[in-house]
């Protein structure tokens, strides 16, 4: 085999191995990122988000106009709701979501789904939000409007 032959049959094959490694990831990430909620929030500081969306899963994405973090909004067992901001305590960084909970790029702190941590370095629990429910929608009470 020529090596011109063998570079590109090697190439081929790193290729498909990089291409399954990613649709195997693929479904998560695609997941959420189709369950993002754009939304504002109202005069009492409150964003509103349809029960409704969380009729096929218990985890929605919530991103506020005007603020950088996105909130991750998880329906209980029990219907209550957890609203957790996206956001590493050790330096800032926006958290992905794992199969557990989230991950940090950055440094690698792990957090679970109420946002305790499980990995540092990060060493403070994730920022939670107050939540209540109504006839139609969750509502999330951003109390320190700073994110
Ligand atoms: S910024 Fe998240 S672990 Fe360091």
């Amino acid at each position: 085999m020529q090596r011109r032959t063998f570079l590109k049959a090697s190439c081929s094959f790193c290729l498909l191995a990089a291409t399954g490694s990613m649709f195997s990831a693929l479904p998560a990430l695609a997941a959420a990122k189709n369950k993002v909620f754009k939304t504002t929030l109202n005069e009492n500081n409150q964003a509103e988000i349809p029960l409704s969306l969380f009729e096929e899963s218990t985890l929605q994405f919530v991103r506020i106009k005007g603020t950088y973090y996105d909130i991750a909004l998880h329906k209980e067992e029990d219907s209550t709701y957890t609203a957790l901001l996206m956001k590493c305590t050790h330096m800032d960084n926006q958290l992905t979501i794992t199969g557990e909970g989230f991950r940090c790029s950055q440094h690698g702190s792990e957090f679970d789904k109420t946002g305790a941590v499980t990995k540092g370095p990060a060493e403070i629990p994730l920022t939670t939000y107050p939540t209540t429910v109504n006839e139609t929608s969750v509502l999330i009470t951003i109390l320190n409007n700073e994110e």
